[in-house]
This record gives structure tokens, C-alpha cells and sequence, in this order.
């Protein structure tokens, strides 16, 4: 499958991973690429500026809840994989509005199914046999670790917030419209993502800017919890791998080997920002470092075992966290212009998800 030229729905590719993927696939494969994205607050189209004129790619505005819209869409692009990373991201925004969580992800997942097993059932059996519905999914599903263990494809389901829940809801569908119906799915659960094009409320591009600005730098609790973190890019590349040679009805997860406590993140790009862009006082950027109370429901660790898509599928990441956070702090440098206009438009940087 990896060598033909695919026809690729990808939802939500004016988000941080979708856009990822779609500069991934514009710029380093044949495949063309129709992104479906609402453009929500976390969507961007400026993500997307070095592959928009491709004549590869095409842009529609819509709602992955639209069922008229995607009973246009699909016969009309007529794709051989969906890529299905529209959702509601942010888990302290779920703490505030959870009803659109429902709505987009559980809902929304719905809604997609639907579509793409009636687009499904009506090839031919050469294109039913290779067609992917390809569900993007997080590692948050499984709950939260204590110090020990790894997440891996068979830890039971235990989602904490209503992000998370929502989440695992779409994954229930997702695979139950593989066992039902036949649908040729494929689903892979992620660790914490970063890099370029980050949306600027989540942590790593939030201390960059705050720093910058001089502002303080909020670390929830005593930022002691532990995430594995992984690389944008590395990740854009695994779901290339797995939606070419992954097994339809299987599960994969994706990590970083990147585990690291909020503060040490903290630090870690403190610590560049001092090398790269000093202060004009000459002190640390630590120094801003401030701990805020914490965010409600915490989970206290998420760490990934990707052995599977390693052994079966041969993807490893290749940033490690060191090499990734430089190119992530450079990339902020030097693209200023894209979270100036995002912090205008729609994102002050204010505390979100206090539950009341
Ligand atoms: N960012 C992470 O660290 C992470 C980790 C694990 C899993 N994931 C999952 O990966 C996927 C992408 O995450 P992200 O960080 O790029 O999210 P994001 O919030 O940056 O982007 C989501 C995109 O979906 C679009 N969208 C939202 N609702 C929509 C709707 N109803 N119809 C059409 N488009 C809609 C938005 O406009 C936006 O462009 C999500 O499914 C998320 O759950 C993300």
C-alpha cells in the first residue's frame, strides 16, 4: 500500500498533529490530502501555509457532525483513508465545557463512522480490502500510573476527565464498527505531543511565550507530574507507518521514551532560553517559575510502551527529548509572527479548568 498514491479525508488538519501530518504527506509523499476542519479556536490555517498551494491538497470549513456534509464529502473525494483527528484537545477546557467534548468526539466519531462505512461498503473489493478509517486517539484513556509500569495496547480502559472519557467513548465506537460492520480500523493512542505549531495554551509553548514576555511561569501543583513527551514530527511520521502497514482492527501505541516531571520541563527550556535569548538582566528565566494550584483531578503519570509499532511495524522516534525541546524553543524564536497573531485572535494565555 505505502507505494501507491493515496486519496487521504484527514478531519482536524488545522490542529497542532493534523497539520503535522498534512505538511508531512504534502511534502514527503504522494498522497493527496482534503482536510475537513471546523476551524474551532484550536484550528489554523496559517499551520498550513507551507503546503497550501500544493495542488495535492484541498481545505473545506465543516463539522465532522454534519452528516449532509460528509454524505457530499466522501463520494466526492472519494478517499482511500480517513485520518481522524478533529476533536475538542484541551483537558482543562473539558473541565470548563464538557458538552463539547461529547459532542465533537463521541458524537462527531459517530457521525464519521457512519459515513465512511456506507463510502466503505459501496467500493470495490480490491479498495474495500485496503481502505483504513484511522482513529487518533491519547494514551489518557488508560488512566494514570503510579511510579512504575508502562501503558501498553491491553491496560484496561480508566479515563479520569471528561476529555479523556470522551476520548475512550470514540475508541468503544471505533472498534465496535470494526467487529459489527467489518470496517477496516485502526486505532493509535498517543503520549503528550509537542514541537512546532503547538497551540499556545498547552504547557511547553505556554512557558516559552510567558518567558519571553516576562511573565510568570505557572507550574501546576508542585509539577511533579510526569508526562512521556513526544515529537510532532516523529508522531506525524508513526501515523503515516501505521495507516500503510498496520493491521485493520488493531490498536498501536506511540510514544516519545521521553518521560519527564512538568518542572524538569520547565526547567529544560528555561534553560535553552538563558543560552540562546539571556535575559536582559542577566538572571535565569527559572527565576519566573511560579506553582499554581493544581489542576483538578491531576493524573499523576502517562508513560508509553511502543514496543509493538517498533516490532511489527518498525517506527521509532527519533528526537529525543533533548534534541526535540532545541528545536521546539528555536522554533518559537524564529516564528514569532504565528503565536503573536494566535495570542491576538483567540488565546490570552489566561488559567483555564479550575472547576468553579
Ligand atoms: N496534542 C496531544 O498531545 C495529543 C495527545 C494524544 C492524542 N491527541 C489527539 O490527537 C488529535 C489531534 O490533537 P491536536 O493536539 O492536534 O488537537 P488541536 O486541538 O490542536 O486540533 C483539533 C482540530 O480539530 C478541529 N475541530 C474541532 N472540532 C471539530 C469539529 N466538530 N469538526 C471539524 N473539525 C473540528 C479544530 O478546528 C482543530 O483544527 C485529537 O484527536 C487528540 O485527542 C492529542
Amino acid at each position: 500500500m505505502e507505494n501507491r498514491p493515496l486519496k487521504i479525508l484527514v478531519t482536524g488538519g488545522a490542529g497542532f498533529i493534523g497539520s503535522a501530518l498534512v505538511r508531512r504527506l504534502i511534502q514527503e509523499s504522494p498522497h493527496s490530502v482534503l482536510n475537513l476542519d471546523k476551524l474551532t479556536y484550536a484550528g489554523t490555517l496559517t499551520s498550513l501555509e507551507p503546503v497550501s498551494r500544493s495542488r495535492r491538497y484541498s481545505f473545506v470549513q465543516g463539522d465532522i457532525c454534519d452528516a449532509a456534509l460528509l454524505a457530499d464529502l466522501f463520494p466526492r473525494f472519494d478517499p482511500d483513508v480517513v485520518c481522524h483527528l478533529a476533536a475538542e484537545s484541551h483537558v482543562d477546557r473539558s473541565i470548563d465545557g464538557p458538552g463539547a467534548f461529547i459532542q465533537t468526539n463521541v458524537v462527531g466519531t459517530f457521525t464519521m463512522l457512519q459515513a465512511a462505512l456506507k463510502h466503505w461498503r459501496e467500493l470495490s473489493a480490491d479498495r474495500q480490502e485496503s481502505f483504513r478509517f484511522h482513529h487518533i486517539s491519547t494514551d489518557e484513556v488508560y488512566g494514570s500510573l503510579g511510579d512504575e509500569g508502562l501503558f501498553t495496547e491491553t491496560t484496561p480502559y480508566d479515563p479520569r476527565s471528561p476529555y479523556s472519557a470522551s476520548k475512550a467513548g470514540s475508541d468503544h465506537l471505533v472498534s465496535a464498527w470494526h467487529h459489527t460492520y467489518g470496517l477496516p480500523t485502526l486505532i493509535t493512542n498517543c503520549s503528550n505531543n509537542y514541537g512546532p505549531y503547538h497551540f499556545p495554551e498547552k504547557l511547553i509553548p505556554l512557558v516559552i511565550i510567558k518567558a519571553l514576555d516576562g511573565a510568570p511561569l505557572p507550574v501546576y501543583g508542585q509539577g511533579l507530574n510526569v508526562r512521556d513527551w513526544l515529537f510532532v514530527e516523529d508522531h506525524a511520521r508513526a501515523l503515516q507507518t501505521v495507516f500503510e502497514k498496520g493491521v485493520p482492527g488493531e490498536t498501536y501505541n506511540v510514544g516519545g521514551n521521553a518521560e519527564r516531571r512538568n518542572i524538569e520541563v520547565v526547567q529544560a527550556i528555561c534553560a535553552l532560553l538563558d543560552e540562546v535569548r539571556p535575559r536582559h538582566d542577566g538572571r535565569s528565566y527559572a527565576e519566573q517559575i511560579t506553582y499554581v494550584a493544581d489542576r483538578p483531578g491531576h493524573d499523576m503519570r502517562y508513560a508509553i510502551d511502543a514496543t509493538k509499532l517498533k516490532n511489527e511495524l518498525g517506527w521509532e522516534p527519533k528526537e529525543s527529548f533533548e534534541t526535540g525541546i532545541r528545536r521546539t524553543v528555536t522554533w518559537y524564536l524564529e516564528n514569532e509572527a504565528w503565536w503573536r497573531g494566535i495570542a491576538q485572535r483567540s488565546y490570552a494565555g489566561q488559567r483555564l479548568g479550575l472547576a468553579g
